[in-house]
């Protein structure tokens, strides 16, 4: 069978297909695994607690009935329009009110099939071939303000890939009074001087706060910053807020959130625990709304209503916030500093830097001077039953032959139990160890 070049750009194998396979055919095997690999967010009690009341009173309610106004009946039975569920945009638009002082209306809100599917709306809406005021062609790209960032953006675009990327600025820092940790920052010189930006062909500049990979969160200085650049140049700011506030709110630094007209605040269900009901959430300026409901209508007709019937209620007792804040963050923010003491243990006396944890589900580890790269390390640790995910993978729009620390770098999930956390980080400990001394 013959594939458009469409068909093939997206069904070609990129490194994370084969890599997500690796990882899925390794669970699938019958030898133990330590998964600290994916990014599926963990199994926490209160959580699933709440999450299955909710479901259970929204098959009580009339399930299925006559009654068209029963929740359940209204909302599964019938599609909504391209926008989303209306009955969550209102409660979303009390909410971000109620906690923000945004003053949002509904036509603020889009959902979507999950955030992975926003980002395919939004980055091609903004990457790619544009016709100018002179109706020259131009090919605009995707802004990174620093990487390493979000592996699922790489592939997303419907021709090529259209990204500009910048590299960190590396700082080491103390983490609770510890050495032993860094943290990235933006490198605005390198930013400012990018002659794609100067000339036009950046269409939005995008970062995810928390960041995936990295638990890296952007200061409130540097997103004022960013803000103002994307304003200077006339583009959106779309900040990928996957895991931030008000929920998640995995995010341990003290920072706020804002929202104006010219930003897109990109929000998920899935990581306070619902990533199988695939809901994303967009909130922006009513121009970005429509062009994002326009484009459900193509692809999906409607977006899923099921996550929305669970959240609605969640959002309008304010339980979905009191979950983040009392459950959620605490439980990440708790596995984060049990993962650092396990890793000081193992690694304390060789050259391992650990981006401070400032959010998110991981832990971004670098070994500096490592004699193999991570890739290489990445199939050692397989071999014996521990999964990570080697850094390569985190540096879209970058050539990366030349820039050792994307080679020196790793990805762990810090979602896992504490046995299995244990057990991994003994493994990655024992097999570095050997790499370092065999070096020496
Ligand atoms: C930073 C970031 N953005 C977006 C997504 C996509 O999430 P979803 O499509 O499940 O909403 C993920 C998933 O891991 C992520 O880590």
């Amino acid at each position: 069978m013959k594939f458009s070049k469409f068909g093939q750009k997206f069904t070609q194998p990129t490194g994370i297909s084969q890599l997500m396979d690796d990882l899925g055919d390794a669970l699938k095997s019958d030898q133990p695994v330590n998964m600290l690999g994916g990014g599926n967010p963990a199994r926490i009690e209160a959580v699933n607690e709440l999450f299955l009341e909710t479901y259970q009173a929204l098959g009580n309610d009339g399930s299925f009935s006559e009654d068209i106004n029963s929740t359940a009946t209204s909302s599964m039975a019938n599609y909504s329009n391209p926008q989303g569920d209306a009955a969550f945009i209102d409660a979303l638009v009390g909410f971000f009110n109620r906690h923000y002082d945004w003053n949002l209306t509904s036509e603020n809100i889009a959902l979507t099939n999950g955030s992975q599917n926003a980002f395919f709306y939004l980055f091609n809406l903004f990457g790619g071939a544009f016709t100018d005021e002179q109706s020259e062609s131009v090919d605009k790209s995707i802004l990174l303000p620093l990487t390493p960032e979000y592996i699922g953006y790489s592939d997303v675009h419907v021709e090529g890939q259209h990204f500009t990327a910048v590299l960190p600025h590396i700082d080491e820092v103390t983490h609770d009074g510890e050495e032993g940790f860094f943290k990235y920052r933006v490198d605005f010189d390198a930013l400012e001087n990018l002659p794609a930006l100067k000339e036009g062909r950046i269409g939005a500049i995008c970062c995810s706060r928390p960041t995936n990979p990295t638990g890296n969160v952007l200061t409130d200085e540097e997103m004022a910053h960013l803000a103002e650049i994307a304003k200077r140049y006339d583009v959106p700011l779309i900040i990928d807020n996957a895991y931030g506030m008000p929920f998640p709110n995995i995010i341990y630094s003290d920072v706020t959130l804002n929202w104006d007209d010219n930003t897109i605040l990109c929000f998920s269900l899935s990581k306070i625990g619902l990533p199988g009901v695939r809901t994303g959430i967009i909130v922006a300026a009513p121009e970005v709304i429509a062009a994002v409901s326009a484009m459900n209508a193509v692809v999906n007709l409607s977006p899923t209503r099921f996550g929305a019937s669970i959240a609605t209620p969640l959002v309008e007792n304010n339980a979905i916030k009191d979950l983040s804040d009392n459950d959620i963050k605490p439980f990440y923010q708790q596995q984060a500093k049990t993962a650092v003491t396990l890793l000081k243990k193992e690694l304390g006396d060789y050259p391992l830097v650990i981006h401070k944890p400032e959010g998110a589900i991981f832990l971004w580890l670098w070994f500096k001077d490592l004699p193999i790269s991570t890739s290489e390390l990445y199939e050692t640790l397989k071999e014996k039953g521990t999964l990570i995910v080697p850094s390569e993978y985190f540096f879209p729009g970058v050539d990366i032959s030349d820039y050792k620390h994307a080679h020196e770098c790793i990805r762990m999930s810090i979602a896992a139990d504490k046995d299995t956390l244990t057990k991994g980080i003994a493994v990655i400990g024992e097999v570095v160890r050997e790499l370092y001394d065999g070096a020496k």
